[in-house]
């Protein structure tokens, strides 16, 4: 017997669009805290980028999901996925969840449609953080990961997504990290990166892609190589202190994607530790839990 309670939407959309596998209701985008050039890029780069096997899925959600328990998520978790994109998490979380409300603002929500295919416990809502259509305190989980850093404030967004969590639940994130514990190497590649991240994220999306495909491999492979072949000679402990040694054993496939997330985004913040923890603070979460794993950070709290 499930326990949790679906809710309606708290305003009516402006206009249901029918996709492959289901109708969804599209909302409203305004608001002052969106940046609309990001979200029209990630709508353009999922669209493309949607193909993700559930084995690739299953591969790294073992490293966003190794804080999630049971107590967080079971069959009886209504749950709220914020900036859901290709709903590749939705579609992880589907099998352990109760009913997941997946929101985008982006035409992600069209890709998302297609990778969850006739999967039923997932409803599709294109709207965005401060437009969400649920009342507040009415999920027992909400998670949002990548999203909150390509956002104007961060906090305040935080904030706009614990308020949909009922006191008790349980919010979830994923902040890009400022690589506050990284070495000089790590710092200077990333200065580097943001150089050539400048101009490329204002090309049109066709170029754009040309150009981050071309960046994944003259940039990530060289790395990616060179970690692996010290994995290969046994030299494990110095290759996952290399930049980019996450992607050991992704394939190009996820790098490709990832170059293009990385390099071809305008607003992206990072942020350090304690940045996060005072932000799930003042966003009303106690216990809070920051894995010491990468992807850093990715972190769970509880709403008082
Ligand atoms: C890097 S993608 C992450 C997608 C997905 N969570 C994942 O990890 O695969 C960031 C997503 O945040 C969405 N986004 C950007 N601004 C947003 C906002 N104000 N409200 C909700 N989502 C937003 C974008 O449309 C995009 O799909």
């Amino acid at each position: 017997m499930r326990s949790y309670m679906k809710k309606e939407y708290t305003a009516n959309p402006v206009e249901y669009i029918p996709s492959n596998n289901r109708q969804i209701a599209i909302f409203p985008t305004e608001g002052g805290n969106i940046d609309k050039e990001v979200v029209h890029s990630f709508g353009e780069e999922w669209l493309k980028f949607h193909d993700f096997s559930d084995a690739t899925i299953d591969q790294i959600a073992l490293e966003y999901f190794d804080i999630i328990k049971p107590e967080h998520v079971n069959r009886n978790t209504y749950m709220l996925d914020i900036g859901c994109g290709t709903g590749r998490w939705t579609k992880w979380m589907a099998k352990r969840a109760g009913f997941i409300e997946a929101v985008d603002p982006s035409n992600a929500v069209f890709a998302a449609d297609k990778l969850l295919g006739k999967i039923e416990n997932v409803r599709l809502t294109k709207a965005s953080i401060e437009t969400i259509p649920f009342p507040d305190n009415s999920f027992d989980f909400a998670m949002s990961i990548g999203v909150l850093h390509h956002i104007p404030d961060t906090a305040q967004a935080m904030k706009d997504c614990v308020k949909k969590v009922k006191p008790g639940g349980y919010f979830y994130c994923y902040l890009y990290h400022n690589l506050e514990t990284r070495g000089w190497w790590f710092k200077t590649l990333y200065w580097l990166s943001n150089l050539i991240r400048k101009p490329v994220c204002l090309l049109p999306a066709g170029l754009k892609r040309i150009v981050c495909d071309i960046l994944a491999i003259v940039i990530y492979m060289p790395l990616v190589l060179w970690v692996r072949f010290l994995v290969l000679i046994g030299l494990r402990k110095i290759a996952v202190k290399m930049p980019l040694s996450a992607y050991n054993n992704k394939s190009f496939f996820v790098i490709r994607n990832d170059a293009l997330d990385k390099f071809g985004t305008r607003l992206e913040q990072r942020f350090s530790k304690k940045q996060v923890i005072q932000m799930m603070e003042d966003a009303g979460l106690s216990h809070i839990e920051i894995s010491p794993l990468t992807p850093f950070y990715h972190a769970i709290g509880k709403k008082k």
